[in-house]
């Protein structure tokens, strides 16, 4: 399975060694929230424009508006661009996946870790390039794995959906196997891997690969 590390609980004092340990990992996940949809405040694209990354970003818009943040995370380099469904309602997340497209970035759509998979109509599953399947309530680093989350993967997958999915919050290597057995392509893992050793990352890292 692919890894996508949540800077979230990263060391920020020391960012730069942060993401020198984490080089191995397949791309970054930037966990960006707007004090509006989540009750927590991170980080928007003109902090995010100093620093070097060592590998492909992805943004996950964790706020109301998404429209208003496509640019500028377009502008920082992201390949992948995934905003929550909850936000906009089905209506607005096909324009804005249409919208994403034909920016020349995967457009990407989250579903919360209270929200029904049902909210993934069928022409939002055709556009979709990536589906984020949260496995936690947005907002926070280092909460409890949802197993319930596992069941959506299961029935998008049912659905036909063979794009990628994403699956974020609580994920560490005990749970790792069956997330990807479940049809997930690639975790996002925050506190579990910050909180490890730097020099531990990349093993860690290499056991994600192997589950
Ligand atoms: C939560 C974020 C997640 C979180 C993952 O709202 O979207 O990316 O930071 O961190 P862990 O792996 O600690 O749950
Ligand atoms: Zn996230």
């Amino acid at each position: 399975m692919k890894i996508s590390p949540s800077i979230l609980d990263a060391d920020f004092s020391q960012l730069g060694e942060e993401l020198d340990s984490i080089s191995g990992a397949d791309r970054i996940h930037l966990d960006v929230m707007d004090g509006q949809y989540v009750p927590n405040l991170t980080l928007g694209a003109g902090i995010l424009k100093k620093v070097k990354f060592p590998r492909e970003i992805e943004a996950h818009l964790m706020v109301l508006n998404p429209e208003n943040f496509i640019e500028s995370f377009i502008a920082l380099g992201c390949k992948t661009i995934t905003f929550h469904i909850e936000a906009t309602g089905i209506p607005r997340a096909i324009s804005l996946l249409k919208k994403l497209k034909s920016r020349g970035v995967l457009a990407g759509i989250t579903i919360d870790g209270f929200t029904d998979p049902d909210w993934i109509s069928d022409e939002i599953l055709s556009l979709a390039d990536q589906i984020l399947v949260m496995s936690v309530k947005s907002g926070f680093g280092g909460q409890k794995f949802m197993d319930a989350a596992l069941l959506k993967v299961e029935d998008l997958r049912a659905r036909g959906f063979t794009g990628e999915i994403e699956m974020d919050g609580g994920i560490n290597l005990e749970n790792a196997s069956e997330v990807s057995k479940s049809g997930v392509d690639i975790a996002v893992v925050g506190s579990f891997l910050f909180k490890k050793d730097p020099k531990e990352r990349g093993e860690i890292i290499r056991a994600f690969h192997v589950v």
